[in-house]
């Protein structure tokens, strides 16, 4: 029987490859860093399969991968996909949902902390040598606790950041979402409330939408003005989602109190931008998913959606806009 032929390209964990291995032959990038375009397109030129994150998935590449049945993504997010060339060139688009669920609430948890008290940003007053030069008050945070939490985008992380809102830190939470989840209200205790009400009567606003047209630029100027001036905002979605422009004026403006963020409309940041300089902004490398066992998971998933689909077999995690 023929095997099908796939590329990865990205370095994943050994037992993943071997899977892979059992039933494709396969092909796999092996440096530090990116792979270049110049590389991939050469790769992919006769496989039937490709493993990958954060590839952008146009009709350019579908042009140089006559063969590709399947891309398979390591993540949940699949704003690469460019779904309306995928669905033309009946290529299936997969995700990995669910397995990064707890890990991703965690880090948001963090980025809410890190911000609220100020750690990033008196560990690194610590470690300068600055303890004795500050007034007290400057040490002086914000309570997570009993506070409100908006949440824009109630899907399943946004309602497993809730759920540990609201059962850990007795707080409130709102949330806004195209659709209502009723499921969640009666569950979790949630409250569903319109937009402009979530920004503006929330101490902490979490973004967990995914990026797609509706959602490009979500927040932004008007939206940043509606928020509390004590207001934390966290973006922990696509970078996109929000105009970065706009926080960063609202958080040298003083109209918010800080931002964390783990995401960013150019990935990695610029050196040059405005936010490094800002000691009311915490910000991490787009990790929200990145522990070990995490990791691990979703790439056996992502090797198990591709091997599936090259096998005759329907793959448990097609996006839902490819899907028949
Ligand atoms: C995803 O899987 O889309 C997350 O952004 C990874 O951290």
């Amino acid at each position: 029987m023929n095997r099908p032929k796939v590329y990865i390209a990205k370095k994943i964990p050994s037992f993943v490859e071997e899977y892979i291995g059992k039933h494709c032959d396969y092909e796999m990038y092996d440096n530090e860093g990116r792979i270049s375009e110049e590389t991939l397109y050469e790769k992919i030129k006769d496989t039937e399969g490709l493993l990958q994150s954060g590839i952008a998935i146009d009709q350019k590449l579908l042009d140089r991968a006559p063969k590709l049945k399947v891309v398979s993504n390591v993540s949940v997010g699949y704003n690469n996909f460019d779904t309306d060339a995928m669905k033309q060139r009946n290529v299936i688009g997969t995700n990995t949902p669910e397995v990064l669920n707890d890990t991703v609430a965690d880090l948001i948890f963090a980025l809410m902390l890190s911000c609220a008290r100020k750690v990033s940003y008196l560990d690194r007053c610590v470690k300068e040598g600055r303890w004795n030069m500050m007034d007290d008050k400057s040490f002086f945070g914000k309570d997570v606790h009993h506070a409100t939490l908006g949440i824009v985008g109630m899907g399943r992380i946004g309602q497993d950041v809730a759920r540990r809102a609201i059962c850990g830190f007795d707080m409130n939470v709102l949330y806004f979402n195209r659709t209502r989840k009723t499921e969640a209200e009666e569950k979790l205790g949630v409250r569903y409330a319109d937009m402009e009400t979530v920004l503006s009567s929330s101490d902490f606003v979490l973004v967990m939408t995914p990026l797609s047209s509706d959602t490009y630029h979500l927040i932004d100027e008007p939206q940043f003005r509606l928020m509390k001036s004590d207001a934390i905002f966290i973006n922990a979605s696509r970078g996109a989602t929000v105009n970065e422009k706009a926080l960063i004026k609202a958080l040298q403006e003083g109209w918010i109190l800080g931002a964390g963020l783990d995401v960013y409309e150019q990935e990695p940041v610029d050196r040059e931008n405005p936010l490094l300089k800002l000691d009311n902004a915490v910000l991490l490398p787009h990790i929200g998913s990145a522990t070990e066992k995490t990791r691990n998971d979703m790439a056996m998933l992502a090797a198990e959606n591709m091997v599936k689909a090259l096998t005759g077999q329907v793959p448990p995690n097609i996006v839902p806009e490819l899907r028949k």
